[in-house]
């Protein structure tokens, strides 16, 4: 009897540390929701102020650095979850409330009283907390770079927008633009948008990669091993456990709809939801490492298309921080002070590859989850949602033209670039860096397999 007890209280205790979060009421797994993460687990600061910045993370060589140009390149802000994912949530709903055997459990009872509110039609639209998201990023923004970022600039036309043709990413650009417009109580006027679906999904528009690696079973075979492997199975069985179901009745796709539900009902609601309880943090270290792994050999280092199906959008920008470069030298006004492209994770996530960023020196496989803790491709420290890659262009007069890559507002260092000069390296060195794909990953040859002269 005594022992029975002993045994209530530790699994009453363990059970009270996995339900709750800290004491703003997020939950304790929330730093591993993957794409589905929020901005504020990366960025805790703005938990208590959504506006706040820190500048001194910008930290030119020398203060006579001046920003002539900033590229923005932005995915869409909290979204609802897709038509597939809201399915399997129905499903995982009514095994809780009809398929119980055995004992009820007090998480079952709380999740039976749990109400069902997502719906097919919601199909990943733009959450009212996705329009805040972009709204405040865009304010940041322009704390941040105060010269361009500015509504002198936006005025006269030196801010672009480019979208991709997705509702939430439209959406998404139409909340960064009212952020501005709201911020300086611009009411005359209406600033446009292009659509550009080649430049803000290459990845469907990539024949060798729609071929090989999205439509392609087998380029993601490591997922599939993995889902079938020891670590998912013991959760799924800890999640049958604590619902009291057969654990045959916990497929992986209903383990991923559980997760899934804890992390939407946090995103959109700001609720720390019944759901969260049916994992660990051991448990939700799993289910992250299965969804990065999918990242990896789809969007990551795992197939080399994966990245060059982006060279049409490094060379975006590229031609652009030239174009900028160009005009400042020979003392024109720069034409574009600053452009601002929305798209997904699927778009940031090829680029950031291409650029060697996240690389870590064993590729991500279905066997080495144990040896992968410290990795950095790690996308719920790179992805959450309105995660942003900046490129800012300094002039530095003496000291030469200048540019800093940040991701999600933090400085990040190019990969393998020596002499740095406080993480911000002369654009000259950063071009000779990259000459290899700023001579070739050429879209046509790397999507389409079509030889450019050059190459014949
Ligand atoms: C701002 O960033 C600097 C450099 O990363 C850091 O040392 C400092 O603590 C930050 N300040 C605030 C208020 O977060
Ligand atoms: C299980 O629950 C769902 C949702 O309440 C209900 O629609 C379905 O008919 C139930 N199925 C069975 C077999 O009881
Ligand atoms: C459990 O769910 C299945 C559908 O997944 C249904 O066919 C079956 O009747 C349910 N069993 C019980 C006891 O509710
Ligand atoms: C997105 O934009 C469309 C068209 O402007 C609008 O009807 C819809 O309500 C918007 N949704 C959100 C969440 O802002
Ligand atoms: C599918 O992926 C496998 C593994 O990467 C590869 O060997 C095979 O060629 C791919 N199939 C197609 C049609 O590209
Ligand atoms: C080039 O940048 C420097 C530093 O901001 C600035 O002083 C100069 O006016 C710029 N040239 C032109 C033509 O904009």
């Amino acid at each position: 009897m005594a022992f029975l007890f002993y045994c209530f209280i530790i699994l009453c205790c363990v059970d009270h540390r996995a339900t709750l979060g800290d004491d703003q009421g997020v939950p304790l797994i929330a730093q591993y929701f993957n794409t589905k993460g929020r901005y504020e687990e990366v960025n805790p600061h703005l938990r208590r102020d959504a506006l706040a910045v820190n500048r001194s993370v910008l930290q030119p060589p020398s203060p006579q650095c001046r920003e002539i140009h900033l590229t923005a390149i932005v995915r869409h802000g909290t979204r609802y979850p897709t038509a597939r994912n809201v399915k399997d949530m129905q499903q995982l709903h009514s095994v809780v409330l009809n398929n119980s055997t055995g004992e009820s459990s007090r998480l079952r009872e709380i999740l039976s009283q749990w109400t069902m509110w997502y719906t097919e039609d919601m199909d990943g639209r733009l959450a009212q907390k996705g329009v805040e998201d972009l709204k405040h990023l865009a304010v940041r923004l322009s704390k941040l770079f105060p010269s361009l970022v500015s509504g002198e600039k936006l005025r006269g036309g030196l801010i672009r927008f480019t979208s991709s043709s997705k509702h939430r990413c439209v959406n998404s650009t139409l909340s960064f633009k009212e952020g501005l417009t709201e911020m300086w109580a611009i009411r005359d006027v209406e600033f446009g948008h292009e659509v550009n679906d080649a430049l803000m999904r290459f990845f469907d528009q990539c024949t060798r990669f729609v071929q090989e690696v999205d439509g392609n079973r087998s380029a993601v075979i490591e997922v599939q091993k993995f889902k079938q492997g020891p670590e998912i199975m013991r959760v799924r069985e800890k999640i049958a456990e604590r619902l009291g179901v057969p654990s045959s009745f916990i497929t992986h796709d209903l383990a991923e709809a559980a997760f899934l539900l804890c992390s939407y009902e946090f995103a959109v609601k700001a609720v720390n939801s019944p759901w969260c309880q049916l994992f660990d943090e051991e448990d939700a270290k799993v289910m992250e490492y299965a969804s990065d792994l999918r990242e990896f050999w789809k969007r990551g280092y795992g197939h080399a298309i994966n990245s060059r199906s982006s060279c049409i959008l490094f060379h975006d920008l590229f031609r652009r921080l030239e174009k900028a470069a160009g005009e400042n030298k020979s003392r024109r006004q720069v034409s574009e002070a600053v452009t601002v492209q929305i798209g997904h994770a699927d778009t940031l996530l090829p680029l950031l590859t291409l650029l060697g960023f996240f690389k870590d020196t064993a590729p991500l496989t279905s066997t080495n989850f144990a040896s992968q803790t410290q990795r950095s491709f790690r996308t719920s420290h790179t992805m959450p949602y309105a995660a942003n890659f900046l490129l800012v262009l300094y002039d530095c007069g003496e000291g030469g033209i200048r540019l800093q890559p940040l991701l999600n507002e933090k400085p990040l260092t190019f990969p393998g670039l020596t002499d740095q000069q406080a993480s911000i390296p002369l654009y000259e060195e950063v071009r000779k860096h990259y000459r290899d794909l700023l001579n070739g990953c050429d879209p046509e040859t790397e999507c389409h397999g079509v030889k450019t002269p050059a190459e014949v």
